[in-house]
């Protein structure tokens, strides 16, 4: 199922494209090598592989959709730089590699982010279709995520939410908005009409949050070396997790209900979304 979710040929359109944008730049060499390091060949990839799927979904050329689908990869690895550096998680390793501030120093690991993010915007601005609007959809899912983090790191919560609701907001926000970004601008980059980008728009909501519960699972049921990245990190940092919250039973259920959402909200879109039903189960069952 993986390997016809992630097709290699889509796989190697985003890696082509991404190493473009980053070529393109003009950095310092220093700066390009920390942003490469973070950016290129490692990860899933599957907010910009969403792209290109929802874009095919609703009839279009994947072709159409490739600025977009990077632009949202390189936000999503401005957060993973970020979000592990010792301010935030603490994290040392990150998709089987060193993070950025361990292999480069915590001012560069900084400015990388910063550069990738840059470099999102310009690629969002870079977009055949609505670039305006595509660029205004990344940067809304950015501050969405941001405030995330704040949630998740930082707390500011009125004190009558209860810890249900903290989680809720906290994965729709740091996690779900991107992925819920990443399908919304395929869509419009395949000219979606209202209906389907509807469908589309609720899929990538429920698929978000899913995607944020199986991460904490993750972290309590894998090892480092099956993931990538460190685990087991969340009790001891105190997180608001999905197991933490719910317990593990609870968090598998919560996660098979999110699934049979998702699946229904495609119904709309008929045979178009064959490829996003079986995106949603690799989503629900993956392991890493
Ligand atoms: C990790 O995302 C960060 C979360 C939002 C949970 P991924 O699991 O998609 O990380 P990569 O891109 O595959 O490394
Ligand atoms: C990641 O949440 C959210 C963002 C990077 C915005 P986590 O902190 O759970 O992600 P991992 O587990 O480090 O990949
Ligand atoms: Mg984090
Ligand atoms: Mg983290
Ligand atoms: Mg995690």
């Amino acid at each position: 199922m993986e390997n016809e979710i992630f097709s290699p040929t889509m796989l190697e359109e985003i890696e082509r494209r991404l190493e473009r944008f980053v070529h393109e730049a003009g950095y310092p060499a220093n700066l390009q090598e920390a942003v490469a390091h973070a950016l290129l060949g490692g990860g899933k990839r599957l907010r910009p592989l969403l792209t290109l799927r929802c874009c095919e979904a609703v009839g279009a050329s994947t072709k159409e959709a490739l600025e977009a689908a990077a632009s949202v990869e390189m936000v999503h690895a401005f957060s993973l730089v970020h979000d592990d550096l010792p301010a935030l998680d603490n994290d040392l390793m990150r998709r089987g590699k060193p993070t950025v501030h361990v292999a480069f120093g915590e001012a560069m690991a900084i400015l990388a982010g910063d550069a990738l993010l840059a470099l999102a915007m310009h690629a969002a601005c870079s977009s055949p279709h609505d670039s305006g609007r595509i660029a205004h959809e990344v940067t809304n899912a950015t501050s969405a995520m941001i405030a995330g983090q704040v949630y998740d790191t930082l707390g500011g919560f009125s004190p009558s939410t209860t810890a249900r609701e903290r989680l809720q907001i906290i994965h729709n926000h740091k996690t779900g908005a991107l992925i819920r970004c990443a399908c919304r601008i395929g869509a419009l980059c395949g000219g979606a009409r209202n209906e389907s980008f509807a469908a589309i728009d609720r899929w990538g909501d429920l698929i978000g949050l899913m995607f944020q519960a199986v991460d904490d699972l993750l972290d309590v049921t894998q090892s480092a070396e099956h993931v990538g990245k460190a685990v087991g990190k969340d009790q001891d940092a105190g997180k608001l997790t999905y197991p933490a919250v719910y317990g593990i039973d609870e968090t598998r259920k919560e996660i098979a209900r999110l699934r049979k959402d998702a699946l229904a909200a495609l119904e709309p879109l008929g045979s178009g979304a064959d490829h996003l039903l079986s995106v949603t189960e690799y989503l629900a069952a993956r392991t890493r």
